[in-house]
């Protein structure tokens, strides 16, 4: 069988290899994908990002089901397209994204179904919102309504960061119709996890719990990023708070959107605060899964990924079994010069090639791509930084400080000018554990 996957990214790349293994499927695509997915055996990428040409795409070569990786083709209408000539694919309609692609929506859906997250006040007028926080206290969260690729949540600790993020969303339009409404929310304390789900739209299917890293230096310093790191498992997550997790968030959301008449096909990941006495609150939802926590999570997944999702597909998501790995997973991402803000391409990637030719016998660790490309030179072929995260280096190990280990010896044997990575992902765990 044939399966199709949307994207270029880490995420991309780690579904496209697991979904490889599987003994029931032949060739992967990848549109457009990146130099890791071009490199690896069995997929291929296509250079193809418009809807009417996707679809054209998957029915010449009979894609037994597609599967979609970022937001943008989600908020975009990929999976109505598809559904409307009988394609299979998976992931939410433009509707039911909507979780994720407006703030707005996602907060009054919560709050209609006793969903726990911070309470929040919208606004689409600066004055209002300047009143507003002048009479409150800080710090406080500013958040454009819509889709900004990771820039429009600022967490203000100052009055004047606040008033600045105001300005800079609402009056200069910096994030242009994403920022056309803002809501300010209460910020809240807490530690930080990662909790994704597939689901048919009745059944859920629990995916290993994770956390990300998403400011780019050690320690949770300087800006967000779109994450800098991930392992799989945490310790956060006692059996008892999945639990709780499950029953106060995850069910109440796909319930309730098939109750207000959406139904939720697709990866489901709710970004969460665990707060100190042990409440799980929602500080997003995304309608996909989560990019660099992906690539821990499927390195540690064993059996037939392709099995599960076409179960999901086919809405008997409960017959789906689902095995992990015991070892703790742990991905570095190695960003570009400049990034997030302005991130550098054409940087030669050295030191690739003998551990990609190592990771076909081991299984251990691989080295995801997101934004790398190939270039040609003379009569050879060169990779290069194409993005501004460049590649996620993800290995097991029996406890989270081997895992560490691995990855950071593996990541220690490349290079590229500029390159940019922490040096501390996993650490929260880990001193949880000493
Ligand atoms: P988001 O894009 O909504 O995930 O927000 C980016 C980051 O901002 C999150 O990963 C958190 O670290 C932080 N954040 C968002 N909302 C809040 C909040 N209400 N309280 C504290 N931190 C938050
Ligand atoms: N790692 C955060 C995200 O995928 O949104």
């Amino acid at each position: 069988m044939k399966v199709l996957i949307i994207g270029g990214g880490g995420r991309e790349h780690a579904i496209a290899w697991k979904l490889r293994q599987s003994p029931r499927v032949d060739k992967v695509f990848v549109a457009p994908g990146n130099a890791g997915t071009a490199l690896e055996p069995g997929i291929e990428n296509v250079e193809i990002t418009e809807i009417p040409e996707l679809i054209e795409f998957a029915q010449k070569e009979s894609i037994a089901i597609t599967i979609v990786g970022p937001e943008a083709p989600l908020a975009d209408g990929i999976v109505n397209a598809f559904q409307k000539v009988q394609l299979k694919i998976f992931g939410p309609t433009w509707q039911a994204a909507q979780l994720e692609t407006s703030k707005i929506f996602a907060k009054e859906f919560m709050l209609r179904h006793k969903i726990p997250t911070a309470r929040y006040v919208r606004f689409n007028d600066a004055v209002c919102a300047y009143r507003y926080i002048d009479e409150g206290s800080v710090p406080l969260v500013i958040k454009a309504n819509g889709l900004a690729s990771g820039k429009g949540v600022v967490v203000a600790e100052t009055k004047e960061q606040a008033h600045s993020a105001v300005d800079a969303i609402l009056v200069a339009k910096n994030l242009g119709k994403a920022g056309n409404e803002i809501i300010i929310e209460e910020f809240l304390q807490g530690t930080e996890v990662s909790f994704i789900v597939m689901t048919d739209g009745q059944h859920v299917l629990p995916l290993a719990n994770s956390q990300d890293h998403k400011r780019l230096y050690d320690g949770d310093q300087g800006p967000n990023t779109g994450g800098m790191g991930a392992y799989s498992p945490t310790p956060f997550v006692s059996s008892e708070l999945h639990e709780k997790i499950m029953q106060e968030i995850i069910y109440p959301a796909i319930d309730g959107m098939r109750q207000e008449g959406i139904q939720y096909r697709g990866f489901l990941y709710a970004g969460l605060m665990i707060t100190p006495n042990g409440q799980p609150k929602v500080l997003e939802f995304n309608c996909r899964l989560g990019d660099p926590e992906t690539q821990p999570i499927m390195l540690r997944l064993k059996g037939d990924f392709f099995s599960i999702i076409e179960h999901a597909v086919n809405e008997t998501l409960d017959q789906a079994l689902i095995e992990w790995d015991l070892r703790t997973a742990l991905g570095i991402v190695v960003a570009a010069h400049g990034y997030p803000e302005n991130p550098r391409k054409n940087d030669v990637v050295q030191g690739l090639t003998g551990l990609m030719l190592e990771q076909k016998s081991n299984h251990d660790f691989h080295i995801f791509h997101s934004g790398t490309a190939i270039r040609k030179k003379d009569n050879n072929e060169e990779i290069v930084t194409a993005g501004g995260r460049v590649l996620c280096v993800t290995s097991l190990g029996e406890t989270i400080e081997i895992a560490q280990k691995n990855s950071y010896q593996l990541v220690n044997k490349i290079f590229f000018e500029g390159c940019q990575f922490r040096q501390d992902i996993g650490y929260q765990s880990i001193h949880r554990s000493s």
